[in-house]
């Protein structure tokens, strides 16, 4: 089941993160920190964070507007327990997202992710899901690191 977050969620999606090796250990705080703002407030400022919650927390994607554009959102996280990838969960919260998007008139979703060979997988996974590559800046993450955006249009301009 596909839900929305709740502040009792917190703690299983910052070990779902780092497990998904999205998030260092170290880095951790700033998923928490994430969190933390959106229970405090960024919630009511559109930003939206899902869970899928099948007796366990086995997924998260949390995606938040664009302030000064025009209807465009990124989605800022997504991943799933590494035990259970490959299994279409991740295809079907990318889904639930774009769903809500559409349906709420919204233009474009972006992603950022590494042009890093160890996510491949991840970006072949937007590829499928009808997401183009746009965009490129090379040692954005570290150097030698490019960051990649991929892009998909939810509805015709
Ligand atoms: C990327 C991710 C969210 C995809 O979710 P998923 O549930 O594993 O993917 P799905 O089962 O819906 O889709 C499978 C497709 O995604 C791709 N994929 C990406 N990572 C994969 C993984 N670890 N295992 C299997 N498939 C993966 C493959 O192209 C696969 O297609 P295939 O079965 O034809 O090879 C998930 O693998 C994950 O959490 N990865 C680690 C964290 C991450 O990279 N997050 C995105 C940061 S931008």
């Amino acid at each position: 089941m596909i839900r929305p977050a709740t502040p009792e969620d917190s703690a299983a999606v910052i070990d779902l993160v780092v497990a998904a090796e999205m998030f260092s250990e170290d880095d951790a705080w700033l998923v928490e920190g994430m969190l933390a703002d959106y229970f405090d407030g960024n919630k009511d400022d559109g930003h939206v964070c899902v869970i899928d919650d099948e007796g366990g927390t086995l997924g998260v994607a949390y995606y938040q507007p664009k302030p000064a554009a025009d209807r465009v959102w990124d989605l800022t996280m997504i991943a799933v327990q590494p035990a259970r990838q490959g299994q279409g969960r991740g295809a079907a919260m990318l889904r639930r997202v774009e769903e809500d998007l559409r349906a709420r008139g919204q233009w474009l979703l972006l992603v950022e992710t590494s042009a890093l060979p160890q996510y491949d997988r991840t970006r072949a996974f937007y590829v499928k899901r009808g997401y183009d590559e746009e965009a490129r800046i090379r040692g954005y993450w570290a150097a030698g690191d490019d960051l990649v955006v991929f892009r998909k249009a939810l509805n015709e301009d």
